[in-house]
């Protein structure tokens, strides 16, 4: 389709694999899956969830909200939600919601889902973008956990710079350009991304919101367990890791067997993490995602699972 070779995908990206969605299946589809998959593993009904978060740049459709079509689907009679639009730091900003919810006590389960095809929306003439980005979704519970566990969300450091939005948007289909020919014709319905400016903020972002964190919190990167950061590329969490002094078994990528997935990636990885047992009960897991917007989101929790 373009001038690409698998030798600079990898070198440059990390990236050796990606899934593409097939035509029926859209976002709404892949969150619900990922959702029944949650509860299942959980052993819980979806009558016991209050809330329920999408996180995700590609939903089917403007209106109504991915969240009450998975919401219709799992017959979660009880729970109210919404769609949340973060790009990349889609599942960082779902998850610490989900936990102020929570210790605000006013809601027992919510359960927050990163599901993104973004297929529909790349350009498979643009080299620079049609290679990085997958499609996927990931679901996680977010529960009050009994007063005497020490399980919990410790804390949550955010950041957004709109100067940033110029380097990495979907240009149309919204108020500001609404569909028409012209834009069509002009492909901008799809992924414009200025890779090296997005690249050279996610390494310096990625690095100072974690440490940042970790300063904060009385804590070094030798406390935490696992850092689990988006998957945009592997260069950038290599970086981010040595900059941290984190050591390759305290950090997950597997950037190589997904792509980019946008909002996505965090619940995978975590998932890849828990399998590979280096994710356990009582370890300090550190969240972390770079994305448009600018959008910049790190946080600490005390694993639960
Ligand atoms: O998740 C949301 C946030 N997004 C990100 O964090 C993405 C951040 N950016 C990146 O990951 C990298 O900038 C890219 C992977 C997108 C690009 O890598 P790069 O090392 O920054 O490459 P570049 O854009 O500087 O391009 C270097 C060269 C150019 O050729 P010339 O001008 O040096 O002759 C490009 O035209 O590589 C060329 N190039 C390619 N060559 C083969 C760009 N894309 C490709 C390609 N295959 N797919």
């Amino acid at each position: 389709m373009v001038a690409t070779n698998d030798r600079w995908i990898v070198e440059r990206t990390g990236i050796r694999e990606r899934h593409i969605a097939p035509p029926e299946i859209a976002t709404s589809d892949m969150a619900i899956a990922a959702a029944r998959c949650a509860l299942a593993q959980r052993g819980i009904d979806a009558s016991g969830i209050d809330a329920i978060i999408v996180c995700t740049v590609t939903p089917d459709m403007f209106f109504p909200a991915t969240a009450c079509l998975v919401q219709n689907a799992l017959g979660a009679r009880r729970a109210w939600g919404f769609d949340l639009v973060a790009a990349c730091s889609g599942f960082v900003y779902g998850t610490t919601t989900a936990a102020h919810l929570v210790a605000a006590g006013t809601h027992r389960r919510v359960l927050v889902i990163g599901s993104d095809t973004m297929s529909r929306i790349i350009d498979y003439t643009d080299r620079s973008t049609c290679i990085l980005f997958g499609d996927a979704a990931g679901a996680m519970l977010i529960e009050s956990a009994a007063e005497e566990e020490d399980f919990t969300f410790i804390d949550f450091l955010g950041e957004i710079d709109g100067s940033g939005g110029e380097y990495l948007k979907m240009p149309a289909g919204g108020s500001r350009l609404p569909a028409s020919h012209e834009t069509v014709e002009r492909r901008l319905h799809y992924v414009h991304q200025e890779g090296q400016q997005v690249f050279k903020y996610a390494v310096r972002k990625m690095y100072e919101s974690c440490k940042e964190l970790l300063d904060r919190n009385g804590l070094t990167s030798r406390d935490v367990g696992i850092l689990i950061p988006h998957q945009a590329n592997g260069r950038i969490i290599s970086a981010t890791a040595e900059r941290l002094a984190l050591p390759p078994d305290k950090v997950l990528i597997n950037i190589d067997r997904y792509g980019n997935t946008t909002a996505a990636t965090i619940p995978l990885a975590t998932q890849d993490a828990i399998h590979q047992g280096r994710l356990r009960k009582g370890d300090l897991v550190m969240f972390a995602a770079v994305g448009a917007g600018y959008t910049v989101g790190a946080s600490l929790w005390r694993w639960a699972y």
